[in-house]
């Protein structure tokens, strides 16, 4: 059965959000980082269960200038995954930044072919790559992948 959910703007910080990161990413953005995100040139949103106002997943933009936006993370907490919550609010984002005209980059692991996919789907082209831009679990580096939705 499918869970109703909604889309909400974070306005503010909150505890859920360092505890979806940290229990889904092997090499979790320290909480410090994160916090940094909820601050002027950011928009965050989550996505909430409808019944029980939980906290599903979530996705950080930086947005320096007003055509030219970046997700620096999305995440959606494991239970919740392949339920379409990534791709919602991915698309949530991208149907903004057509609303103000901006461009989406991004940057991905080349490992991580979900998310290269969901991006793909949503229209997201490959601009090139950053040579070991990711350090890795075992302490090594791979490549990012640049990828950018345009807005026209
Ligand atoms: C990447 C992530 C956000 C996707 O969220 P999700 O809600 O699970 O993805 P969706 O259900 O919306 O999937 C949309 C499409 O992406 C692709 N996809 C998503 N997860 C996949 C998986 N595990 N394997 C293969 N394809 C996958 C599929 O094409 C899927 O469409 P389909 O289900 O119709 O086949 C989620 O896996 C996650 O939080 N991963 C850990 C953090 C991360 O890697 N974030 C991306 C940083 S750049």
């Amino acid at each position: 059965m499918s869970i109703a959910t909604s889309i909400v703007e974070l306005k503010a910080w909150t505890p859920e959000v360092a505890a979806i990161e940290t229990e889904t990413n092997q090499l979790p953005w320290p909480i410090d980082t994160l916090k940094s995100c909820f601050s002027h040139g950011y928009q965050n949103f989550g996505v909430y269960s409808n019944e029980h106002k939980q906290l599903l997943g979530f996705i950080i933009v930086h947005q320096p200038m007003p055509d030219e936006w970046t997700i620096m993370n999305v995440v959606i907490s494991s239970a919740f995954q392949r339920q379409g919550f990534g791709k919602k609010l991915v698309g949530y984002v991208c149907d903004l930044a057509l609303a103000a005209n901006a461009s989406v980059f991004l940057e991905v692991r080349e490992s991580n072919q979900a998310a290269i996919e969901l991006y793909t789907q949503l229209g997201f082209k490959n601009l090139g790559r950053r040579k070991g831009y990711y350090p890795t679990a075992l302490g090594d580096h791979e490549d990012a992948i640049v990828m950018q939705r345009s807005s026209a």
